[in-house]
């Protein structure tokens, strides 16, 4: 049985004192979770984040991390300074960043080896277009975007990596992919890392979906037999918006 895990990812949002309340707010509201509840926060709200977090089930996450572990990178964070200061998670490869910032594969794939090397655990971000779903390759681009980003990682690793299936064409947009759409994705995903790494990996493997999912639509698509939490973005800003969704099932 795979144990749901339910992130909040604030992208560029929420300055230290509004994460302080957002968090304190929500401690009490998720406490009785049977989910795993994590927030990938700004680099600048981590601190603040961890210690308003500690002694409550709410896990920490950043959103990005550079996969070399310190040098003459102005800028970038790597997972060991992550680390470091407590934190858990790490969003890897969301398609903001392969689409802002030039993120492709290959860095995604040393991104998640540079988590695992620091006991960070990956959710690894995969999403087709709109136009690759409308021409039929939906399925194509997002198995091909996993192949590369497990490529080179042991079983054991590939059973900790928690993926997000996210439709770009969803993402911020209101509009979400039917549950059923989205489960036959995530269905896809699942086949792909049976075929690599084995059954018994692909039915560990968490496989979230993420794009508008909000209270109103939550519980149908984290009842499909593939989707193993979400990845929630507008609707983590809010601690009452994001408890109704860690607590679809209550
Ligand atoms: P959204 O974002 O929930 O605002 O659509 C999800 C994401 O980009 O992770």
């Amino acid at each position: 049985m795979r144990r749901k895990v339910i992130a909040g990812n604030w992208k560029m949002n929420m300055l230290p004192n509004e994460a302080i309340s957002m968090i304190t707010n929500l401690a009490p509201m998720v406490k009785e979770a049977d989910c795993e509840v994590v927030l990938c926060v700004p680099y600048t709200d981590l601190f603040y984040s961890l210690l308003t977090a500690q002694g409550t089930n709410i896990k920490i996450g950043a959103q990005n991390m550079h996969f070399e572990e310190k040098g003459a990178y102005t800028g970038e964070v790597s997972g060991k300074m992550l680390k470091a200061i407590g934190v858990e998670y790490v969003i890897i490869g969301h398609s903001e960043r392969r689409q802002y910032f030039a993120e492709t594969d290959e860095m995604v794939n040393k991104k998640i080896k540079a988590a695992f090397a620091n006991e960070l655990k990956p959710i690894v971000c995969v999403g087709e277009t709109l136009e690759e779903r409308e021409s039929g390759k939906a399925f194509d681009i997002i198995t091909n975007q996993t192949q590369k980003a497990l490529d080179g990682l042991t079983n054991e690793q590939v059973t900790n990596t928690i993926i997000a299936y996210e439709p770009i064409w969803a993402i911020g947009a209101g509009k979400t992919a039917t549950s059923q759409d989205a489960n036959e994705a995530c269905k896809k995903i699942r086949e792909k890392i049976a075929e690599i790494y084995g059954q018994n990996v692909a039915d560990r493997v968490i496989i979230q979906y993420g794009g508008s999912m909000k209270p109103e639509n939550a519980k149908e698509l984290l009842e499909m037999t593939d989707i193993d939490g979400g990845l929630i973005g507008g609707a983590s800003l809010k601690a009452e918006t994001f408890e109704k969704i860690v607590n679809y099932n209550k």
